[in-house]
């Protein structure tokens, strides 16, 4: 299986976690890490270039920090941009029909933040359900989403250690399908 990390932060020089990661991945097989932001400087997205990149991968996943609950811009404009009608959706729009899409988000606030009566009220995965929601538009199936919660107080032992996460979800990771809803509630 051919994996592409689209790596969606501002500034990957500031970073801790996304770009320990991007780093960490790059040494996988089969694995293509694209950093958005360094190769759209001018934010002129290279429309064909991205839906070629998608083509030829058949496992995407969106890395990126959170920003208010949300991706941070450039994600939003690729989505906006590259996930076109005809070629994402509506007539012979089948480009992503059958691939995986899933995310690794990053985060400041705490695990427990990021749980039902925790201060962030919301889950990583409710947050995330716009994503979720794209990909099943477009036919892809999603993946449960990988989180580092806490990221700006992490040990360098825990960045590590985050990243070896990483690397172990997307070796494991596979969606969930309705035949183990049925087995899991039966
Ligand atoms: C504009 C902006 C918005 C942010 N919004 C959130 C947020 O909604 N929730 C949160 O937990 N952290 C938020 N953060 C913190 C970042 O998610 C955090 O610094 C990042 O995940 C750390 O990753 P890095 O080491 O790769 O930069 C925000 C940071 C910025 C700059």
């Amino acid at each position: 299986m051919k994996t592409l990390i689209i790596v969606a932060h501002p500034d990957l020089s500031q970073s801790r976690i996304n770009r320990a990661w991007a780093e960490r991945l790059r040494l996988l097989p089969d694995m293509t890490v694209h950093e958005l932001y360094p190769t759209y400087p001018d934010r002129r997205i290279d429309v064909r270039r991205e839906q070629a990149l998608l083509d030829a991968h058949d496992r995407i996943i969106f890395q990126y920090p959170l920003y208010w609950y949300s991706t941070p811009p450039l994600l939003k404009q690729w989505f906006d941009e590259v996930l076109a009608p005809v070629w994402a959706f509506g007539p012979g729009g089948e480009h992503l029909k059958g691939k995986e899409i899933g995310i690794a988000i990053s985060t400041a606030g705490t695990a427990a933040s990021y749980r039902p009566g925790g201060y962030n009220l919301f889950t990583i995965g409710d947050i995330a359900k716009p994503i979720e929601a794209l990909a099943n538009y477009v036919g892809a199936h999603y993946l449960p989403p990988f989180a580092t919660h806490g990221a700006r107080h992490l040990t360098d032992e825990q960045l590590a250690e985050s990243a070896e996460a990483y690397v172990r979800h997307l070796a494991t990771a596979s969606r969930v399908t309705a035949a183990d809803l049925v087995a899991s509630n039966g």
